[in-house]
Parts: structure tokens; C-alpha cells; sequence
């Protein structure tokens, strides 16, 4: 029996996995694209390797010459695009092929109570760097790790200056050897050391604000997984509020993300991302507003007064003659969205609160308005704006509560779908025909976007492209 109950227990733990929200593929031509942008701060890294003093002395038959070479730093760095690909399995092998640094540096000779001093420069020819890079899921964030790497160097080439400079050159032989093998010991510690770096900015990134109302929890579900052609992220993908995160009342779909390899980027969101969305705004408040009279433009046949509200609630004048009105709309219940093959429905629960306003700060409650909006949207990614329609599927309008007696709603209904359809939905499509523009993240935009709608989720492919793009074509 309890081996049936382990099972079970099993099972239904196994059923309750948390479904990833939020999907990701950096295809082999994304990765192409990343590693360009590496190249500067692979350069960078390099550029920081920091090399110990040398020191020693040399035989020149009178004595021992003491000698010491110190303030080495890299001057420059000329590193080759590397060639990356990915590891299946594992992650990502990069190499670099005829690297080469340019280094400066001091010297200090002692030959009994002679001083000497002067510079030098050092340059370290066809360097070759090797490494591999896995990729894991370290307590549910993404890790990086180098787990192989070798560097080997070709040629050195010193050149002396100042003092007695000439006097090393002869020397030169014995130095290169050593500054050799201390830069090659040093390629590997210092590109592992820039990983790491990297590796605990990750660690620190769980979650993404993405207002002052909202985030979104970015931590992985599952192991990424590493492809021959691409590499694959699945994250939780659900938003929460910030003043007051709870779990919304619907659970996460299961979708599988039909990527595609001839972009660099596609991301899958699935209907209960976009829901989370939506019940992280409702909680934090964001969706309610309060609508004053002196809001509604002059030319507007409709004004929120007490006397032109007669025509709709004969008592409401009889109580409230000629008083000013205020309404505060807000989302009654989580906007519930579903995406369906081409098309995104937006279920909607609005209530409208009425008040009189007496004086400016005495409000008089009067009733509120419950409302049910089905909205139906048509998207797509034209030219890199978000195009659409959106079109008012159905609307019921019913009395929630009332100070002032029951009246009929119907006159309500009737006027809002009249000004949704005559006036709100043609300025909001004709934005829409027009488009929004794409979102940007850190001046990176989104290139050759394509959208489309499947059952129960939503996917982006895309090109990226960002400032540097430019900047480097330039230097190569
Ligand atoms: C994100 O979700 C994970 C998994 O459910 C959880 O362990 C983590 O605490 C969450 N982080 C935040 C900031 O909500
Ligand atoms: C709407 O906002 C007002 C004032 O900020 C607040 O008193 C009210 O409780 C809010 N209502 C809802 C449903 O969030
Ligand atoms: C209400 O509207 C009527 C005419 O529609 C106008 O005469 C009156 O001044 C308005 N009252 C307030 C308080 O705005
Ligand atoms: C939204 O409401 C319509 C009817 O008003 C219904 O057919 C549809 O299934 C609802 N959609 C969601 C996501 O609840
Ligand atoms: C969405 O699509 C599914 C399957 O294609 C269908 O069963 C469902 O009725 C559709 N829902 C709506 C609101 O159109
Ligand atoms: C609109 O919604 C109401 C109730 O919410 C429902 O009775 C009615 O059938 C719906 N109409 C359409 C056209 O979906």
C-alpha cells in the first residue's frame, strides 16, 4: 500500500512542477551576434591582467648586475573575433586565435652603488586561447562557468630604453622566456576571474523590476539546455507587485516554444505570464483612476453633473440638483487574457463608483456600475511597431449597489458601447494602425520582430542589434 502512496505522492508532486512562463532561445546566429560584443569586453578583461614584478640578476663577469622589472601593464590588446559554437550538452566553446598584448613596464639595475633605471616595451605575439564555458542552474538562477581553458603564446619581442639600456638587450633572451611563461600562466585566472564576475552578477538577478509597480521573477524552472544550434532558457516568467505580491488565482500553462533558427532571438510568453501581468497591476492598485468633471473636455456632450444625469436616473436630480459628479473606475477582477491562434481576448470587470460632490472634500456615494468588457485584438509586429485592432466583443452593464434607489441600466449600457464604438476604439485603432513603437532595453532594439499568436501562448522572434554594432564594424 505505501509503496502505491509513494507513487501517487510521486506523481502528483511531479504534475505540480512549476511550468516555465517564459521561454528563450539565442539561436547559432545570436550567439554569433553576442560573441562581436563580447570581443570588447573579452579585450577589456584581458587589458586588466596584472603581471608581478621580475626579478633577478645577471653575471657580467665584474659582478652581479641586479635587476628588477616593475609597473608592467597592458597597454593593448588586438584580439581576433573569436569563434564560438555551441557545446551540446554543455555550453559554449569559444577560441581565439593570434591574440596579441602590448605591454610597458620599468627598470631598475643595481650594480654595487650604481643606480640605473629606464623603460621598456613588450610585445606578445599570436596568442591562442582556448576555453569552454558550461552552462547550469545554480539554485535556480542561471550560472556560467569555464570548465577548460588553455592559452599558449607564441613570440616575444623586448625592446630597452633609457640609461643603459643597451646594456639589456644582449639579455633579452633570458627575460622573454619568463615574461613567457607569466603571461601564459596568467591568460586563463584572469578571463576565469571575469566569468566569475559575471557569474555573480547573474546570482544577483533573480528578479526584474519592471516599474514602480511591478516585477517580474526571472528564476530558472529548469536547466538550460544547450543545443548543437541554439540554448534554451526556461524561466518562471510570473509578475508580482511590489506592495503587496501573492499568488494570482490561476495556475501556469504548459507550452513548448517553437523557436526559430534563422533569428537570433525567440521568446515564448505564455497566457498566464501575460495574466500574471494583469493580477500583479490589479494588486498593486495601478488600475484606478478618478475621473473629475474639469477631466472631461469642454466640447464633450456629456458632463459629470448631477442635472444631465437626469435623463438617465430621473431621481438622482430630485436628490442632487445641479451637483458636480466623480467617479473612480477601477479593475473589479483580474483582466483575464487568452490567446487564440491569432487572436487575444481580454475579458475585463470594471466597476464605476459614483459619487456628488458636495464640497472637495465631502463626497456623497450615490451607486456603482459593475461592468463585464470583452475586447477582442488582432496584433502583429509590422516594421518594427506593434500594429492591431481592437474591437468590443461584448459589454453587460449592471447596477452592484445603490444609495439612491434601483434604477435601469440599460441607457448606460446603451451610451457606453456608443461612445466605446464612436469615439475611444476609433482614436485607440487609429494609434494602433499607426503603431507603438517596440520597447528597448539598455539602447538594444529589436530588429526583423515577427509575432505570432498560438493556443495558449505567444511568440516573438527577433533580431537584435545595439549601439556597439556600429562601433565595431568601424574597427574591424
Ligand atoms: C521567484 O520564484 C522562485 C521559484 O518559485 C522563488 O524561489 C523565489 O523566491 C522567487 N523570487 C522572488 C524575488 O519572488
Ligand atoms: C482606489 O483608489 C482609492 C484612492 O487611492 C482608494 O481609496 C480605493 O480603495 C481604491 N480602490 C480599489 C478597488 O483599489
Ligand atoms: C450642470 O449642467 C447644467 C447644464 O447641463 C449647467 O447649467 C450647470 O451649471 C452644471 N452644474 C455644474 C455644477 O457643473
Ligand atoms: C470572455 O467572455 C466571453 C463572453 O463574454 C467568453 O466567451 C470568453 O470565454 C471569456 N474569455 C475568458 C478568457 O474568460
Ligand atoms: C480557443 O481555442 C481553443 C482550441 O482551438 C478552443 O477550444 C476555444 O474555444 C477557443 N476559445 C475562444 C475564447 O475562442
Ligand atoms: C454577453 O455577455 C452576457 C453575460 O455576460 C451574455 O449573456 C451574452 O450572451 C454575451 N453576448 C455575446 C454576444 O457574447
Amino acid at each position: 500500500m505505501w509503496l502505491v502512496t509513494t507513487f501517487l505522492l510521486m506523481a502528483v508532486t511531479q504534475t505540480h512542477a512549476d511550468y516555465s512562463s517564459l521561454q528563450a532561445v539565442l539561436s547559432q546566429k545570436g550567439l554569433q551576434k553576442v560573441s562581436h560584443w563580447m570581443t570588447d569586453w573579452l579585450q577589456n578583461e584581458m587589458s586588466k591582467i596584472t603581471l608581478p614584478d621580475v626579478s633577478g640578476s645577471v653575471d657580467i663577469f665584474l659582478g652581479l648586475v641586479h635587476y628588477v622589472l616593475h609597473d608592467m601593464h597592458v597597454v593593448r590588446c588586438d584580439l581576433p573575433e573569436p569563434s564560438v559554437a555551441f557545446s551540446e550538452g554543455t555550453g559554449v566553446s569559444l577560441q581565439v586565435n593570434g591574440l596579441s598584448l602590448a605591454i610597458n613596464g620599468l627598470w631598475n639595475t643595481q650594480f654595487g652603488i650604481i643606480h640605473d633605471s629606464g623603460w621598456f616595451d613588450l610585445a606578445i605575439y599570436t596568442i591562442n586561447f582556448n576555453t569552454l564555458l558550461e552552462f547550469q542552474s545554480t539554485e535556480e538562477h542561471l550560472s556560467i562557468s569555464s570548465v577548460m581553458c588553455s592559452a599558449d603564446v607564441g613570440s616575444v619581442q623586448v625592446h630597452f630604453h633609457g640609461g643603459a639600456s643597451f646594456f639589456f638587450q644582449p639579455f633579452v633572451e633570458k627575460f622573454s622566456g619568463r615574461i613567457k611563461n607569466m603571461i601564459q600562466e596568467r591568460i586563463c585566472p584572469g578571463f576565469q576571474e571575469g566569468i566569475e564576475n559575471i557569474d555573480k552578477d547573474l546570482a544577483a538577478s533573480d528578479n526584474i523590476k519592471m516599474d514602480p509597480y511591478v516585477y517580474l521573477n526571472v528564476s530558472l524552472t529548469d536547466s538550460p539546455a544547450v543545443f548543437d544550434n541554439g540554448f534554451e532558457l526556461y524561466i518562471k516568467g510570473e509578475f508580482y507587485s511590489l506592495s503587496s505580491p501573492s499568488e494570482p488565482p490561476f495556475s501556469p500553462n504548459h507550452f513548448e516554444l517553437p523557436w526559430k533558427a534563422d533569428y537570433m532571438l525567440s521568446v515564448g510568453m505564455s497566457e498566464f505570464c501575460v495574466n500574471s501581468a494583469a493580477f500583479a497591476y490589479l494588486n498593486s492598485g495601478v488600475l484606478n483612476i478618478t475621473i473629475t468633471d474639469d477631466m472631461i473636455p469642454k466640447s464633450s456632450p456629456i458632463h459629470l453633473n448631477t442635472s444631465q444625469f437626469g435623463s438617465l436616473i430621473p431621481q438622482l436630480p430630485k436628490l442632487y440638483p445641479d451637483m458636480e459628479m466623480e467617479v473612480v473606475l477601477y479593475a473589479s477582477d483580474t483582466p483575464l487574457i487568452s490567446l487564440n491562434q491569432t487572436v487575444i481576448n481580454v475579458n475585463l470587470s470594471a466597476s464605476a463608483k459614483f459619487y456628488a460632490v458636495k464640497t472637495n472634500t465631502d463626497l456623497v456615494p450615490l451607486f456603482r456600475l459593475d461592468m463585464q468588457y470583452s475586447f477582442n485584438a488582432k496584433v502583429r509586429i509590422d516594421d518594427q511597431l506593434l500594429k492591431g485592432v481592437l474591437e468590443l466583443n461584448n459589454l453587460t452593464i449592471v447596477l452592484g449597489s445603490t444609495e439612491i434607489d434601483k434604477f435601469d441600466t440599460t441607457p448606460f449600457q446603451t451610451m457606453v458601447k456608443l461612445a466605446l464604438n464612436s469615439f475611444v476604439l476609433p482614436k485607440l485603432n487609429a494609434q494602433l494602425k499607426e503603431g507603438l513603437p517596440l520597447p528597448r532595453v539598455k539602447g538594444f532594439s529589436l530588429t526583423n520582430s515577427v509575432m505570432t499568436i498560438e493556443n495558449g501562448f505567444l511568440v516573438v522572434a527577433t533580431d537584435i542589434s545595439s549601439p556597439f554594432d556600429f562601433l565595431q564594424s568601424d574597427k574591424l
